[in-house]
């Protein structure tokens, strides 16, 4: 594929899968809250959500009780927006406070979705499946990531899903902070029903989609 192609591809992926209503408001909101790195993470998980509601929908496996997308995508990019400063210590359980500070609200439905990335914190359990692809695909950016930091070229773009698979599987030392258990739990047939393989793929390849964003990868 030429990268006149690529470009074009990576450029209508932003303007229609990131144009939902106030994103860039929510967007500022974040950057300026946040660390950097806890940043990019954001974005890594609004894009892991944005793939991960594609392929159900594609499939036919979303119900129509599941949130819309835009949903999905603002969850995943806010969902750690109290993670700073005196809000830090009572994550996830600030996010109302601080999208207050800047005249910012979100619905339930949203909110709910935040909840369940962190159920011990927050009493909140994965119900539907927005809530499940935020709780299995949290710590997995971490770790993907970290796979692509330590390919000579360092760029996400190269990184090959049998990379990933294999730290993730047979290095449980490699990104120690990656919930595994958590991850795996993908498969469950009550919750998102995608293979493990499968879902590790959505997000490495909605990460790429990102790249540029997430950073210097
Ligand atoms: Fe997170």
């Amino acid at each position: 594929m030429s990268n006149v192609k690529i470009f074009y591809q990576n450029f209508c992926y932003h303007i229609f899968m990131f144009n939902y209503p106030n994103r860039q408001k929510y967007l500022e909101a974040v950057k300026s809250q946040l660390e950097p790195n806890i940043f990019k993470h954001s974005l890594a998980l609004e894009a892991c959500m944005g793939g991960i509601y594609d392929y159900l929908a594609t499939s036919n496996q979303l119900t129509s009780n599941e949130p819309k997308k835009d949903d999905w995508l603002l969850a995943g990019l806010i969902h750690d927006i109290d993670y700073s400063g005196e809000f830090k210590p009572f994550h996830p359980n600030k996010t109302l406070e601080v999208l207050g500070k800047y005249g910012l609200t979100i619905s339930e439905t949203v909110h709910n979705i935040i909840k369940a990335h962190a159920p011990e914190k927050t009493g909140f359990y994965p119900k539907n499946k927005a809530q499940w692809a935020i709780f299995c695909a949290d710590s997995l950016t971490g770790l993907i990531v970290a796979v692509a930091l330590v390919y000579p070229s360092k760029k996400l773009a190269d990184v090959k899903l049998s990379s990933v698979l294999k730290r993730f599987l047979k290095e449980p030392k490699f990104a120690a902070g990656t919930r595994r258990e958590d991850v795996k739990k993908c498969s469950l047939p009550e919750g998102l029903n995608i293979p493990l393989e499968k879902f590790i793929e959505i997000c490495l390849e909605a990460m790429k989609e990102v790249a540029e964003e997430i950073g210097s990868y």
